[in-house]
């Protein structure tokens, strides 16, 4: 090429949930069944989309028509109006159906909300960091992402401190993100803190992102509460959809809702931005917009998350039995979302340990993979190979500076769920004693 055609962030595009996956395969084709703990997709772990949200899709398919054409920029303003309506009752921001903005899925959401900032303007994120967002952001500014931390010692609590001290320390942080409840650690996020959050922005003049997407998936007694609550005149977007929630992730149907756009001159032209670009691409897929006010608006919805919400805290309470009873680990229970995150204390991990192959073909499959530097993606090729077992590991996987890994509570067979949570307890227990 007579000119460098490379993106410059094109390194930072990273996503190791996906990327475990080809090793995972390789070692599926030696003979060994894969338990898939790494992807967040109830519908591929075996959960049922409910009779009556199936129903509500295929009737709006059959008897109608405009489900099949293009729908507004910003999205169908049917929809727009019932979850404006919706924001508004719970108090807070107030929104009008022009504030909400569609987009394929928020996977789509943050490629944009990255894409569209300035490239010196840099978005500050938690450690660990769901990698959708801490890639886009790395991408953007073609450097790594910067981060806050999410206290291990702390239920996994943002840290303040340290995120002020950052956004003190580096004049290029427009903005913070916050993702509650949290993919990978499953904390939900206190008022308080949120409102400290708040004051940070408010105090350096910065924007916030709030990835919301699991804020219907909250248990164990935690309350969840959405920045709308807490932003007061701070300019704000939060970003929420229906992958998790129906789960209907292949419908890629998500959506942002931008709060006090008319507080700051520069943000409401970052969000006409985003607006503009969409219209480029005319707009977002109609048909699950066309579902969703019949389906969250259905008095059996709520019910029906209450429900799932009740099986995942018994497995969040299952997990944290199994792994706290291992001194070199260090764990807390899941509160939102479906996810938990396991953390091996300092010094645990050397690179020396490692567990019985199931067979020698994938004992060689591993073999040049596991001279990794990163520690704890060097447990998880080996409890590939020893267990079948695909979890996802905290370094490479979600930008941590830990070393961990994260599983899921989406196992819909309880025996199955606890058969497999002690299954990995065993293989650490062995690693470490390695
Ligand atoms: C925190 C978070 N945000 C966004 C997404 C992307 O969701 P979507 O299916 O709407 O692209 C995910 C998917 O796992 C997620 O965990």
């Amino acid at each position: 090429m007579r000119k460098n055609i490379i993106y410059e962030g094109a390194d930072s595009l990273t996503y190791e949930i996906r990327e475990i996956v080809e090793v995972a395969q390789k070692i599926e084709k030696a003979g060994i069944s894969i338990i898939w703990e790494n992807i967040g997709d109830p519908v591929a772990k075996g959960e049922q989309v409910p009779e009556w949200i199936k129903k509500i899709v295929s009737d709006t398919t059959k008897n109608d028509n405009l489900s099949y054409g293009y729908s507004p920029t910003k999205g169908l303003l049917q929809t727009r109006e019932y979850i404006a309506y919706e924001r508004n009752i719970e108090g807070g921001a107030q929104i009008v159906p022009d504030d909400i903005l569609f987009f394929n899925g928020l996977g789509d959401a943050i490629s944009n909300v990255y894409t569209y900032l300035n490239k010196k303007a840099r978005i500050i994120g938690p450690n660990p960091a769901y990698p959708t967002h801490s890639s886009a952001e790395a991408g953007h500014a073609g450097s790594p992402h910067i981060t806050y931390k999410l206290d291990p010692e702390n239920n996994w609590y943002p840290d303040v401190a340290d995120l002020k001290k950052k956004v003190k320390n580096n004049s290029n942080i427009v903005g913070i993100l916050m993702v509650n409840p949290d993919n990978p650690t499953g904390m939900v996020c206190s008022q308080k803190i949120m409102r400290e959050i708040v004051a940070v922005a408010k105090e350096f003049d910065l924007f916030l992102i709030s990835d919301e997407i699991y804020s219907n998936l909250v248990y164990g007694g935690s309350e969840h509460k959405k920045l709308a609550s807490v932003i007061g005149n701070v300019p704000g977007l939060a970003m929420r959809g229906i992958s998790k929630e129906f789960p209907w992730p292949g419908a890629r149907c998500g959506w942002v809702e931008f709060y006090n756009r008319d507080k700051d001159a520069q943000f409401a032209r970052y969000a006409k931005t985003l607006i503009d670009a969409k219209m480029l691409e005319v707009c977002s897929t109609t048909l699950p917009q066309k579902v969703l006010p019949k389906v969250m608006g259905d008095k059996r919805y709520y019910p029906y998350l209450a429900k799932r919400n009740k099986i995942y805290w018994q497995k969040s309470e299952k997990a944290y039995e199994i792994f706290s009873k291992i001194p070199e680990l260090l764990v807390y229970k899941a509160y939102g979302a479906f996810y938990m995150t396991i953390v091996f204390r300092k010094g645990v991990l050397n690179k020396n340990q490692s567990l019985k192959p199931k067979n020698k073909k994938v004992g060689d499959i591993i073999k040049p993979l596991i001279e990794t530097p990163q520690l704890d993606k060097h447990f998880v090729y080996h409890l590939l190979a020893s267990r079948g077992i695909c979890v996802v590991p905290l370094s490479s996987g979600f930008n941590s500076d830990l070393y961990g890994f994260r599983i899921t509570l989406l196992e819909p067979n309880e025996k199955r769920f606890e058969a497999v949570m002690n299954d990995i307890a065993s293989a650490i227990k062995e690693y470490v004693a390695s």
